[in-house]
């Protein structure tokens, strides 16, 4: 059977880029009726030193920002992973069939490790972590954005090794990437780079939240480069290319026609052009936010709910994972 797992990291806001690359698809599976499990991975969010008052607030947040987004916990299941222990223990099997080769050559790894004197081990076996995650709800598909594929490749080859190891036990996780979407959602200032929560620039990204007047601003700011004409060129004119797709995305037009319909502006009027498509778009979703972020007892029983459900799923597969490995017992 199929099914759908993904999640998101609690840290700080959603922005364009997860919503464009992730989010929406989720909430689009979720009304194709299909079988969707979507997780606040906090445990992922504790790999660099945080605070915990605002880990803490941040899954409330998130909850009422993914709900705000469109996801409906009547036909999603949404939970927080850490009230659900057998990720960890599900990550330590997997662990055990990791080699450190593998993990050292995972480019986020890579990336975030160069920045740091002291490397924390949780950092490196993060993508483990993940595909514990993805494993233990024995999912078929993962809605993520492209920056997420070699994780999902990495989960792919633990379900691969664990099966010819222990007997078939995971179906093979495939990711579905938004196809509009193969290039990621580039940060504002720094078209080089994806939008990130992690970048110190709020600039840089257009966060769900912003009110009207910040996420105009910070189009009109946006990196362009000194031609006015609209075209679509991702490896010469990434900042331009980065706004149309953008609007590609939001409006479900191919990059062609857009640039044929917006033929005539220049890069100047085109950024009002897609502001003014992105505040259209998050509106709603702010206004939604805000009512929901008031009734904190209510994001609690959410989360509550969907622990409950996501437990059932998760203990049938870790059985079945004792069982194999010779962790049975009558206790
Ligand atoms: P996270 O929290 O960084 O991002 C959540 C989702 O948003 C996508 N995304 C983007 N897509 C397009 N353009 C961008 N600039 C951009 N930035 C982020 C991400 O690809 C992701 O789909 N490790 C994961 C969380 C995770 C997970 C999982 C995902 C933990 N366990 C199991 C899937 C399945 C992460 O840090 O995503």
């Amino acid at each position: 059977p199929k099914r759908i797992f993904s999640g998101i990291q609690p840290t700080g806001n959603l922005h364009l880029g997860n919503y464009l690359g992730a989010i929406h698809k989720w909430t689009q599976l979720q009304d194709n009726g299909e079988n969707v499990v979507f997780s606040i991975v906090d445990m992922h969010s504790i790999t660099l030193p945080h605070d915990p008052k605002e880990l803490n607030d941040n899954v409330l947040k998130m909850t009422a920002t993914l709900l705000a987004c469109g996801i409906d916990p009547k036909k999603s299941i949404l939970f927080q992973q850490s009230t659900i222990a057998m990720h960890v223990q599900l990550c330590w099997v997997l662990g055990c069939i990791t080699t450190l080769a593998r993990l050292g050559h995972l480019p986020q790894f890579k990336e975030k490790s160069q920045t740091l004197k002291n490397v924390p081990l949780g950092l490196y076996i993060y993508p483990v972590l993940q595909a514990a995650d993805i494993l233990l709800y024995k999912a078929t598909h993962v809605p993520v954005g492209q920056d997420q594929v070699q994780h999902i490749q990495l989960a792919q080859d633990l379900a691969f090794k664990f099966n010819r190891t222990y007997g078939d036990t995971f179906p093979m996780p495939r990711s579905l990437v938004n196809e509009n979407a193969s290039q990621r959602i580039k940060s504002l200032r720094d078209p080089s780079k994806k939008m990130s929560k992690s970048s110190k620039d709020s600039k840089s990204r257009l966060d769900i939240l912003d009110r009207p007047d910040e996420l105009m601003e910070k189009i009109k700011k946006a990196v362009t480069d000194c031609t006015s004409e609209v075209t679509y060129e991702p490896e010469e004119r990434p900042g331009v290319a980065n706004l149309i797709s953008i609007h590609s995305m939001l409006t479900g037009k191919s990059p062609d026609q857009i640039c044929s319909e917006v033929e005539g502006l220049n890069t100047g009027k085109y950024k009002l052009v897609v502001a003014d498509l992105v505040i259209e778009k998050l509106t709603p979703i702010r206004e939604e936010f805000s009512r929901l972020i008031k009734e904190p007892a209510y994001l609690q029983e959410v989360l509550k709910n969907g622990r409950e459900k996501a437990t059932e799923i998760a203990s049938d597969c870790w059985y079945e994972v004792q069982h194999k490995i010779g962790f049975e017992n009558d206790i």
